[in-house]
């Protein structure tokens, strides 16, 4: 879970390995580090802290001149962040440099036997041993780096992506890929290397991904090489042309990458169903679910696999799949299910929820369900992504890059997808009618307009932010399809404000919360007009007779909850449903501005990554 760039090329690589780790630094900002080969010497660069940091030691310290350079951002995994343990790491004779993103997890083993051969080491990193490692297979066989890297991955257990070169032969780089992301693009007479494709897409449009277990020599010069790294079989690079633009990677007038993906919503959405929903012809066209509808229409139950977010997305799902095509749904933790030994028959669908597409536990989860014998199907975002590439099928949500380390408008485009699913397996199981189903879509195809409309309550929840952005604790209520909205409000809070923040059923508040409750407690409460409203209603009540501050969402025009509640914030009125795709916005923007007036860093916030590809 860090950013690795690489370059190799007639351009200076500095600025080029820079920029690229700005862009890649939602994986990881605790620390970063650079080197760089001028032809004769290598320079090195390495500090605690973000990339603006590594910036201003560089270019105080080192010649940033060469036209070849590593470099690579953080989130530490084995030692803590500090300038030693940043990467990238020479071996033992200083003539090889290595950067990886992923886990070695027999590094341990390995060190002690290095050791006992004479090897030292300055960091606590696992990545520090694999560069020894590959040093000292080198020396042993006489063998060139290539092949040197590729003996010496065959003796470790974990996951890598890596990029490794040798000082003596500066026109390669060696990369090797297993359970991490690399992509490689493809300029003229230049190479890039990255964790995606966002460092380098104003230089080239072509790529290589690696597949796992992919490795390829980089030559300057030369056409890339691959092959596998078990058996040595030549690889073919499959050269894609990418559709990224710059635009959509960059901040575009707004402060953060969170509130520009914030307002980005109702343009998503409309790119999640554009081409899909077509509400005139009362048709839903998605040629994953198309092509293995007897796979849906055949499911004992659908099982859906997710982290974070993702997770809260999914608990939506399963809401309206029960509701609306009445298939069961069982909604897991990729990190718990994949450990936990379940039952799974050929008969069972899984559906593997992710933004990334690369979060570990939930790849680790479809690969347990696939060999149980489960048809499983992605809904991701990142073209090409490892989710998207080891499921049967799937839908690609097209929300565009998500940058921001809270997730935003990942989670209103995955609702729709999943309501677009559910919708179709209603409609070929008959559980819906008709004029039901061209409602709906009809219903959903106006949600942009209506995200637009709930984005125009933001001057209102600054002010309300105001208010409550000295408070400990939150507590977020939702009945419903707005229970998992209230989880995902609470999400959203604490992890970019650091508030402590609990989602709860609104009706479980009696069994246990309430006693939290007092003047110092702010109660988020999802009171939208339909779904169980008089209960939540009720709800509200209760709180508020224990002096509760309450700051409700409720339907446009609302007078009930407005008199109790001390804040009301109103949002557009829709089916119940498709709420959840407008209660979410005020909770978002109330997250944003809390977490700015606190003097939050809103897209990075601390000890997280945008992409967990760690356990
Ligand atoms: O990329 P994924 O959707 O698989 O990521 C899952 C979670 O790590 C992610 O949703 C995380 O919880 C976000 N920081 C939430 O804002």
């Amino acid at each position: 879970m860090c950013g690795i760039v690489g370059y190799i090329g007639h351009r200076d690589a500095y600025p080029i390995i820079i920029k690229g780790l700005q862009r890649l630094e939602y994986r990881g900002y605790d620390s970063a580090g650079i080197v760089l080969f001028d032809g004769e010497s290598m320079q090195l660069s390495k500090t605690k802290g973000k990339v603006e940091d590594l910036k201003n030691k560089s270019e105080a310290t080192i010649s940033t001149s060469g036209k070849l350079g590593l470099g690579h951002t953080r989130w530490a995994t084995h030692g803590v962040p500090n300038d030693v343990n940043s990467h990238p790491h020479y071996s033992n004779s200083g003539d090889l440099v290595i950067i990886h993103n992923g886990i070695i997890e027999n590094y341990e083993s390995i060190k002690k036997a290095l050791i006992k051969r004479g090897y030292s080491f300055e960091s606590d990193t696992d990545t520090e041993v694999l560069i020894n490692l590959i040093e000292e297979v080198k020396k042993k066989e006489g063998v060139k780096l290539g092949k040197a890297v590729q003996l010496a991955l065959n003796q470790v257990v974990g996951a890598y992506a890596i990029a490794v070169f040798d000082k003596n032969k500066p026109d390669e780089i060696v990369v090797a890929k297993l359970g991490s992301p690399l992509a490689i693009g493809i300029g003229e007479n230049e190479y890039f290397i990255a964790s995606d494709a966002s460092p380098f897409i104003e230089f080239t449009n072509n790529a290589v991904y690696l597949e796992d277990k992919e490795m390829a020599i980089i030559r300057i010069g030369k056409e890339i090489k691959l092959r596998k790294i078990e058996d040595d079989a030549i690889a073919y690079p499959n050269i894609l042309e990418l559709q990224l633009n710059l635009e959509e990677i960059e901040k575009g007038g707004y402060d953060h990458f969170m509130l520009k993906e914030i307002y980005e919503q109702p343009r998503a959405i409309l790119d999640t169903y554009r081409g899909r929903l077509l509400a005139d012809q009362g048709l839903i066209r998605m040629a994953g679910i198309d092509q293995n509808l007897e796979k849906f229409m055949n499911a004992n139950r659908i099982i859906i696999v997710a982290c974070g977010t993702s997770w809260h997305a999914g608990l939506v799902a399963e809401y309206i799949f029960e509701d609306l095509a009445r298939i069961p749904v069982e909604v897991e933790y990729a990190s718990e299910f994949r450990y936990r030994n379940p039952v799974i028959t050929d008969n069972d669908v899984l559906i593997a929820i992710s933004q990334s597409g690369e979060t570990a536990d939930t790849l680790a989860a479809i690969k347990m369900a696939k060999e149980k014998g489960a048809f499983v199907f992605g809904v991701c975002n990142v073209v090409g992504s490892s989710i998207a590439r080891e499921t049967h099928a799937g839908a690609y949500t097209h929300a565009g890059p998500e940058i921001g380390v809270a997730s935003t408008k990942a989670f209103t485009t995955q609702i729709t997808v999943l309501t677009m699913i559910a919708l179709k397996l209603a409609k070929a199981k008959g559980s819906l009618s008709e004029s039901k189903f061209h409602e709906f879509l009809t219903e959903l195809e106006g949600i942009p307009e209506k995200v637009e409309n709930a984005l125009q309550t933001n001057e209102a929840i600054r002010e309300v932010a105001l208010s409550y952005k000295d408070s400990t604790n939150c507590l977020y209520l939702g009945r419903g399809y707005n229970f998992p909205v209230a989880l995902e409000g609470a999400l959203k809070l604490k992890e970019i404000s650091y508030i402590h923040a609990e989602g709860y059923p609104a009706a479980e508040m009696k069994h246990g919360p309430i006693a939290l409750i007092d003047e110092e407690m702010p109660v988020v409460v999802i009171a939208t007009r339909k779904g169980h409203y008089e209960k939540v209603v009720s709800n509200v009540q209760e709180i508020k007779s224990r002096s509760g501050r309450i700051i409700a969402v409720v339907t446009e025009g609302d007078t009930t909850v407005k008199k109790i509640a001390d804040h009301v914030i109103e949002v557009p009125e829709t089916s119940e449903p498709l709420s959840p795709l407008l209660t979410t916005i005020p909770l978002q923007l109330l997250s944003y501005h809390i977490a700015l007036m606190r003097g939050c860093n809103v897209d990075q916030p601390r000890n997280l990554a945008k992409s967990v590809t760690v356990e």
